[in-house]
């Protein structure tokens, strides 16, 4: 269960989220839409504790996430993986130890440090990129990867983490359509398959609509919509969009703009030398 109650940001003088609140008691998927400044990506980083919250409660079955410290803290932000709009993978590093690291980074420095795997991580790792259709990249350097590719992976290292919540800021905003697609599925798959609560930030309205249980809308800092997508009139739309309404509109990732129903990417078989690696 999520209770986001008056969660508020400041910077000096400006409300970046104010009085924000909300509770999920189903996994949901949650979009968060709204112009640019609106406080989406603001409230991420609180949720996962990025960044301070000024005032406000996040409770997760009872407990007060942001007021956590040292190893509580630390754990929460395992249970609570992030995805970003630049996938943030560490470039030189293979796919699978990028992938790994999710799991490492929260563990031991030193054993992260070292790069000392475990062959059920391995395991477990390769079985993940398996699952969203990139396993054949799992040696490669992550730098060789399109985007679509490399958002996928970043999918793994934060499966890895055996999340509670997904937090994706603008997961698809730098890729084209069918990628987006491809990424949007999988955040699909999680939330359906693994019950986890996956919370995204969207720039397009259409995808907010097509992949989300749930639209919270925000306007400067204050949530102006709060409903299933179907309630989401263009009216309503134009409302907490202003100015960028027209940019919302665009940018549609489903089958119908790209003109058919163009099959999703066939997953390759598993890398079978998982010994080697
Ligand atoms: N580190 C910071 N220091 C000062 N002000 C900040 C900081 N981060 C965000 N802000 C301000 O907080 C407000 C909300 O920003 P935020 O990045 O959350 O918006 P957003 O909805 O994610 O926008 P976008 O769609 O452009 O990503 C903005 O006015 C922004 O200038
Ligand atoms: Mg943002």
């Amino acid at each position: 269960m999520l209770e986001v109650e008056s969660v508020t940001k400041k910077f000096d003088d400006n409300v970046a989220v104010h009085e924000l609140s909300f509770s999920a008691e189903e996994p949901q998927i949650i979009g968060i839409i709204g112009r640019s400044g609106a406080g989406k990506s603001t409230f991420l980083r609180m949720m996962n504790r990025l960044t301070d919250a000024t005032s406000g409660e996040l409770r997760v079955d009872g407990t007060d996430v942001l007021a956590l410290k040292g190893r509580a803290k630390m754990d929460w932000q395992r249970e609570c993986a992030m995805i970003f709009q630049q996938f943030n993978l560490v470039p030189r590093l293979n796919v699978l130890t990028n992938v790994i690291l999710g799991r490492l980074n929260q563990q031991s420095i030193l054993r992260s440090s070292l790069m000392f795997f475990t062959q059920a991580e391995r395991h477990e790792a390769l079985r993940l990129l398996d699952r969203f259709g990139v396993a054949q990249t799992a040696l490669q350097r992550a730098e060789t990867l399109s985007g679509g590719q490399q958002q996928r992976v970043a999918i793994c290292r934060a499966m890895m983490q055996q999340p509670k919540f997904i937090l994706a800021d603008e997961p698809i905003a730098s890729l084209d359509p069918l990628n987006a697609r491809l990424v949007m599925e999988a955040l699909q798959k999680i939330n359906q398959e693994e019950k986890i609560t996956v919370i995204c930030n969207l720039h397009t309205l259409d995808t907010a609509r097509t992949y989300c249980d749930r639209v919270i809308g925000m306007r400067a800092g204050e949530k102006v919509f709060d409903d299933v997508p179907q309630a989401l009139t263009n009216s309503i739309a134009r409302e907490i969009y202003g100015a960028e309404a027209e940019e919302a509109f665009e940018g549609s990732i489903t089958s119908t703009s790209l003109g058919g129903d163009a099959p999703p990417a066939q997953p390759e078989p598993i890398v079978e030398a998982v010994g080697a690696l």
